[in-house]
């Protein structure tokens, strides 16, 4: 949730990490902070705020010149965000040299660290978890920052991502995680590291990532100190905290830098909502076959017969995510006929649940890093399910962890409210319950007719998203409310709760989303002369109750905005503000019937003056519990 970069190489860093903590602000943005290893020793700036303050401050003080540094951007966990607490954390060794660490992650025993180093004289100036570890670093230090790093390690429990350096070995940065994630970038004479490629991609395409429990010790030196301009060497060598050697294999990142740019659009979660089409495109490529009538998932080949024999579905997510799970139970039980349950992953690991025999676990995440998904995926894997995911970034913890999964391949989401990774989640997984149920009993023009939409859907999303401009000006209408209510059943309930999020995570506006029919049960209480109620109310099974549903709102005054169907003209007497969507299955329509509610919420975010791809107390990736 926090960002780490750090660089050592042949160019001066500060500018360098500045940019990189530009790229990763999407990831933590209360305080920034900056550690230089310069020939005067270790020059730190902090400021509470964005890295442009920060950035402002390392101008005005001047002073961060050097080719060594470490930089953060906090989501303040211990501690309120304050200059004080932000990273980077300094201890100070025997020798009364520094040691500068910047840290993601929680360390869980750091009251039993921090007195037994006060009782050996260091002196605290933070309420952070994290300055523990700088002073144990330096504390133990002998000489070999590596090894310090290492022993410290062996005391620590909790989670870590942490960059670690000293002015004792002023070409030396030392890195190392356990349930954190950390990217190392490879470049000519020099190593980038970060919690995330996209601080890395302007730099490299070649990688390694760490695993749990490693240690890297990333050197480059000029090869005449008098005159660094003759050339750099540069080495690597990665460790287990036990110094043991591990070879990392070099990959190459599936990245490029215009997937990370803005564009020309005003917010990242604009460009997200509007290249849809493209990402939904990509999502697709290669794995729909109309001719052999068929969905093709190579990364499942070898699991095949265990996913048509399995006896339940148990999908596990959190946010967004959870509601992509839920669509899920309707996909899988409509079309592999098989019991399935989405679980909130926090709820599931902590409450000794059973998992009978036959049992498929999917862990649902945009990031591949949320600590309690990916501690759910782990304590049903222990308990005897088939482990597999449903994940956006390649190579992230929870894709390695799983047996196997499907990529959503849509891109880097950066904005902090999830858009097209959430529309991703849904196609992946009702590509794998086609892929399951047409193994099953689905017949092969069942199967065709689903093919023959999916292979349009960027074309439908494309559609939908034509009536930004209608969406914002009917939001316009309501913008002073506080108090929403967005109502759905069927396949369409889970997207009422999808589009509550996506409204109050960025807007602050108070939105409940539930079952159409559980609001007569109590929160139609709530509903006055005025009071916008959001309608999922696209054609099929239930669309005639959703319309009763409506009247009753109507009856109270309530202000009726609705998701329909093309060619709906019917629902225009019912409601005030008409979003149309093309026609599609049951099961197909959530993919369609969410871009209304995404383009609402970010026009209502907007006309409120939000700031809407760092939304207040939110942070993109969630890695702690
Ligand atoms: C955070 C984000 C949400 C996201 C959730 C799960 O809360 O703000 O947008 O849905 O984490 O993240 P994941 O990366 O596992 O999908």
């Amino acid at each position: 949730m926090c960002g780490i970069v750090a660089y050592v190489g042949n160019r001066q860093v500060t500018a360098l990490l500045i940019e990189g903590l530009k790229r990763l602000e999407y990831r933590g943005y209360d305080s920034a902070g900056v550690a230089v290893v310069t020939t005067g020793g270790i020059k730190i700036g902090r400021t509470v705020g964005r890295v442009s303050v920060l950035e402002n401050h390392v101008a005005e003080t001047g002073g961060f010149d050097g080719n060594l540094g470490i930089a953060h951007t906090r989501w303040a966990t211990h501690g309120p965000p304050t200059e004080a607490n932000a990273h980077p954390h300094c201890g100070t060794t025997r020798d009364g040299q520094t040691v500068a660490l910047v840290h993601n992650g929680i360390i869980e025993n750091y009251a039993a660290l921090k007195k037994y180093l006060t009782d050996k004289g260091h002196q605290f100036t933070s309420q952070t978890d994290t300055e523990v570890l700088a002073k144990l670093i330096a504390e133990l230090y002998q000489g070999n920052l590596e090894q310090a790093v290492q022993a410290a390690l062996h005391e620590v429990t909790g989670a870590y991502a942490i960059a670690v350096v000293t002015d004792a070995e002023p070409y030396t940065l030392v890195c190392a995680r356990k349930g954190s994630p950390l990217i190392i970038g490879i470049a000519d004479n020099s190593y980038v590291v970060a919690s995330d490629a996209s601080a890395i991609i302007s730099h490299t395409s070649q990688v390694i990532t760490l695993d749990d429990y490693q240690v890297a010790r990333l050197h480059a030196e000029p090869k005449d100190a008098r005159n660094p301009g003759n050339g750099w060497n540069a080495d690597f060598r990665t460790t287990t905290i036990d110094n043991v050697l591990v070879s990392r294999e070099i990959s190459q990142l599936d990245m490029d830098l215009q997937q990370i740019e803005l564009g020309g659009y005003a917010h990242y979660m604009l460009k997200e909502i509007m290249e849809q089409p493209e990402a939904i495109r990509n999502c697709l490529r290669g794995r729909i076959d109309q001719r052999e009538c068929r969905v093709v998932l190579g990364g499942l080949a070898k699991h095949t017969r265990e996913l048509v024999r399995a006896k339940r579905f148990l999908f596990t997510a959190q946010g967004t995510a959870y509601h992509a799970g839920l669509i899920a139970e309707y996909l899988f039980e409509d079309l592999v006929k098989v019991p399935a349950r989405c679980e909130y992953a926090s709820e599931f690991r902590y409450r000794n649940p059973i998992i009978e025999d036959s049992t498929v676990a999917i862990a649902i995440s945009q990031s591949g890093e949320t600590a309690d998904t990916l501690a759910a995926l782990r304590e049903a894997k222990e308990r005897g399910a088939l482990a597999l995911g449903a994940v956006n970034v390649v190579g992230s913890t929870i894709a390695r962890e799983t047996d196997a999964g499907v990529y959503l391949h849509v891109g880097p989401e950066i904005g902090v409210a999830s858009t097209k990774a959430f529309v991703g989640q849904v196609l992946v997984l009702t590509m794998l319950a086609l892929y399951i149920g047409k193994r099953r009993f689905l017949s092969d023009p069942v199967v065709s007719s689903y093919l023959r939409e999916l292979d349009k859907l960027p074309d439908y999303i494309a559609r939908v998203l034509e009536q930004s401009d209608h969406v914002r000006d009917c939001v316009q209408r309501h913008i002073h409310r506080d108090n929403w209510l967005f109502l759905g059943r069927g396949y369409n309930y889970p997207v009422a709760l999808e589009g509550a999020l996506k409204l109050k995570e960025i807007s602050y506006i108070h939105a409940e989303g539930m079952p159409a029919a559980e609001m007569k049960h109590g929160p139609i209480a709530l509903i006055d002369k005025g009071m916008p109620v959001v309608f999922l109310a696209t054609q099929g099974s239930q669309y005639e109750k959703v319309i009763s549903n409506i009247e009753e709102v109507r009856a109270r005054g309530g202000s009726i905005l609705a998701v329909a169907t093309e060619g709906d003209s019917v629902i225009e007497r019912y409601a005030q503000s008409v979003f149309y969507v093309p026609a599609l299955p049951e099961a197909l329509q959530p993919l369609v019937a969410v871009i209304p509610l995404q383009l609402l919420a970010y026009h209502a975010a907007v006309l409120r003056g939000h700031d809407v791809d760092k939304p207040r107390n939110l942070a993109k990736s969630v890695t702690v519990e």
